[in-house]
């Protein structure tokens, strides 16, 4: 198959599929790409199919029908749900994890056990089913005497709604309740409750064939709405690549005390970790903890990543998927990525659909225009049809250069209905200023 040309099938709509199907389609060994169900961006790139992921067997008759050498699982839901298990038993390759290993995300509990078995640097926690429990437990933390926050987590996905970070015993008993009462459904059966960490957070990827990791890349989001980090959270505002304040002696200190034992330990559980591991980390002054896994890659940091990737991304995700990173090298550009996420006005609340995109080819060819939530009609107009709409991904030798970049695009972009934020990447400027 080393020579042949592949078709691959992209499944996801959003700007992490559409930056993964950007880097596919420039990669030699492509012979066709299919997205489901795709967006307005990536109906340029590749053919778009209506195909309902959860519907495993209508998936693997698509594979089937179409000849596809590989299939990229890029959101959370199907992974869980067991979708690339599936598709290898019908002998079709899938990126992504199993059903167990993507548990990684699936269940805050399971990951919180492994952590424990393996001796990982996490904050310490509790494992419940059942409120009297947890509330017990809640009485013999510091939180009890007002000392010290603590955090509450739904067990199961939650669409990044099942955090509760409570300052006072009352909040947090009350994220109990709440939890047990179906605030998150099914995610609420079990819930953990974990001693609240201080630090920076960063994020870190690594490409896993199932025991063997390939360090990818360091990256921060912006969860929150507004500026400074204020207002509701989000799915992401904008990211860039790399964390500066990642360096490579606590990517060592993450890879030997976290990712290996992570890896080893999925192994040992007849689970093997095959996919992009997503680590989210705090680092403490005590090092780098583990605050959550992800079995895939994050939105928009995959948009940052892809911009920064100089190898070709197809054998890196087919290493992932049925053969070994353990001799694979990428190559990276040496510079800054940043994306800033242009969302509806509204979003994360309630936000109108259907408005027109202008003037997406007003901006620059060095900068990248992913599609997250739009809709491309016969001719041609880009419609908005979701909560985060466009992720305007630039690149640069610093940071402030980057950032530059990218609101130019976002200047050029003529969509009154759309909002961003100004500030994406301050922290890093504000290194940069004190390097
Ligand atoms: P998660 O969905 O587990 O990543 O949690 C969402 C966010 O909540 C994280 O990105 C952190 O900002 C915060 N968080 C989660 N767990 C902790 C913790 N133990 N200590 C401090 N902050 C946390
Ligand atoms: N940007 C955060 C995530 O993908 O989970």
């Amino acid at each position: 198959m080393m020579s042949e040309k592949r078709n691959i099938l992209v499944l996801g709509s959003g700007g992490r599929e559409h930056a993964l199907a950007w880097k596919i389609v420039q990669s030699p060994l492509l012979g066709k790409l299919y997205c489901a169900p795709g967006n307005g961006g990536m109906a340029t790139l590749a053919e778009n199919v209506a195909l309902d992921m959860a519907d495993h067997q209508a998936v693997i008759q698509f594979c089937q029908d179409k000849a596809i050498d590989l299939v990229v699982i890029g959101p959370e839901a199907p992974l869980v749900a067991g979708l690339a298990d599936d598709l290898t038993a019908a002998g079709i390759a899938a990126f992504g994890p199993g059903k167990i290993a993507a548990q990684l995300e699936g269940s805050k509990g399971y990951t919180k056990d492994m952590c424990a078995e393996a001796d990982i640097p996490t904050a310490a926690y509790g494992r419940f089913d059942n409120a009297c429990d947890a509330l017990a437990y809640l009485d013999t933390l510091p939180i009890a005497q007002g000392r010290a926050p603590i955090v509450v987590k739904a067990d199961g996905l939650a669409a990044g709604k099942g955090v509760i970070i409570a300052e006072d015993i009352q909040t947090a008993r009350d994220a109990v309740e709440d939890i047990f009462d179906g605030a998150f459904g099914e995610a609420g059966a079990e819930l953990v409750v974990e001693e609240f960490m201080t630090g920076e957070e960063a994020s870190f990827f690594v490409l896993c064939d199932g025991e063997n990791a390939l360090p990818l890349a360091t990256a921060q989001d912006h969860k929150r709405v507004g500026d400074g980090d204020t207002g509701p959270n989000t799915g992401g505002m904008g990211a860039y690549s790399p964390a500066s304040i990642m360096t490579q002696a606590l990517i060592d200190e993450a890879m030997s005390k976290i990712i290996a034992p992570t890896l080893a330990t999925m192994a040992r559980r007849g689970a093997p970790y095959r996919g992009v591991l997503y680590a989210g980390l705090m680092l403490t002054p005590d090092g780098p903890k583990l605050v959550e896994y992800n079995a895939r890659f994050g939105d928009p940091e995959c948009q940052v990543l892809m911009r920064l990737l100089k190898s070709d991304l197809v054998p890196a995700l087919e290493a992932a998927a049925i053969g070994s990173v353990k001799d694979m090298t990428l190559d990276w550009h040496d510079d800054v990525a940043m994306t800033v996420v242009m969302a509806a006005n509204g979003y994360p609340g309630s936000y109108d659909k259907g408005t027109v995109i202008n003037g997406l080819d007003a901006v620059s060819d060095d900068t990248v225009v992913f599609h997250a939530g739009t809709a491309r009609a016969e001719d041609g107009t880009i419609t908005a049809i979701g909560g985060r709409v466009l992720n305007v991904t630039a690149r640069g030798k610093t940071v402030a250069q980057a950032q530059a970049s990218a609101y130019a695009g976002v200047d050029a972009i003529d969509w009154p209905q759309g909002f961003c934020r100004r500030d994406i990447g301050y922290r890093e400027i504000e290194r940069e200023k004190n390097d």
